[in-house]
């Protein structure tokens, strides 16, 4: 990115009063139509959806109503980035807020970028947003480069992509070590969990 994201300058969003509102799909998909024009910017956010909708119900037993703010944060976290790079979060947080939907849903967007934003990851949903961003990006870029795609994908391949800097170099090393620090998960189980998850995603 060419310009600096302004920190967001807060740390909490929403009102509480509005725990467990979302924003249905429908109405989120037409959000991110309307405010996303790059077909593979679009693709990334739906591909963070899954991945952490499948990580709520698979790994942390969240019920669908649970699981679907996960999604509802992927689908939502880098809407306004094509539209208002320098105030990237900042915008979508403030449309959301607008809109009163659950903080826990906004604050996980706010912190899905600690370097970037200023908001550091709280819950386990801001910390798996946080890991598979990053991680999703770089998998995709993986799959991109081969004749079958995610055909015969594996983990360790992409393993051994992330310690060639200049494969997919926009993608921070430094932001997924971080991530991976914050939580207790080795990082190839992540890696084949976001192959499995976002291969099916068009
Ligand atoms: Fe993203």
């Amino acid at each position: 990115m060419a310009e600096a994201i302004q920190p967001i300058g807060r740390t909490v969003f929403g009102d509480p009063a509005n725990a467990g509102n979302v924003l249905p799909e429908g109405e989120a998909l037409d959000l991110l139509n309307e405010w996303v024009a790059n077909e593979r910017l679009r693709l990334h956010m739906k591909q963070v959806a899954a991945v952490m909708k499948a990580w709520a119900l698979e790994k942390e037993n969240l019920s669908e109503e649970e699981a679907y703010k996960w999604c509802l944060a992927g689908l939502l976290h880098d809407a306004d980035w094509e539209r208002h790079p320098t105030d990237h979060c900042r915008i979508i947080i403030e449309e959301l807020e607008r809109r009163n939907i659950d903080p826990a849903v906004i604050h996980c967007i706010a912190s899905h970028g600690p370097r970037h934003f200023g908001v550091e990851p709280e819950t386990t949903m801001d910390k798996m947003i946080y890991a598979f961003d990053e991680l999703s990006g770089f998998v995709h870029a993986s799959a991109l480069i081969r004749p079958t795609r995610y055909e015969g994908l594996d983990a360790k391949s992409v393993m051994k992509k992330l310690k060639t800097p200049s494969f997919a170099a926009q993608v921070s090393r430094e932001d997924i070590n971080d991530a991976i620090s914050r939580i207790n998960i080795p990082l190839e189980k992540l890696i084949s969990f976001v192959i499995d998850h976002q291969k099916n995603i068009a």
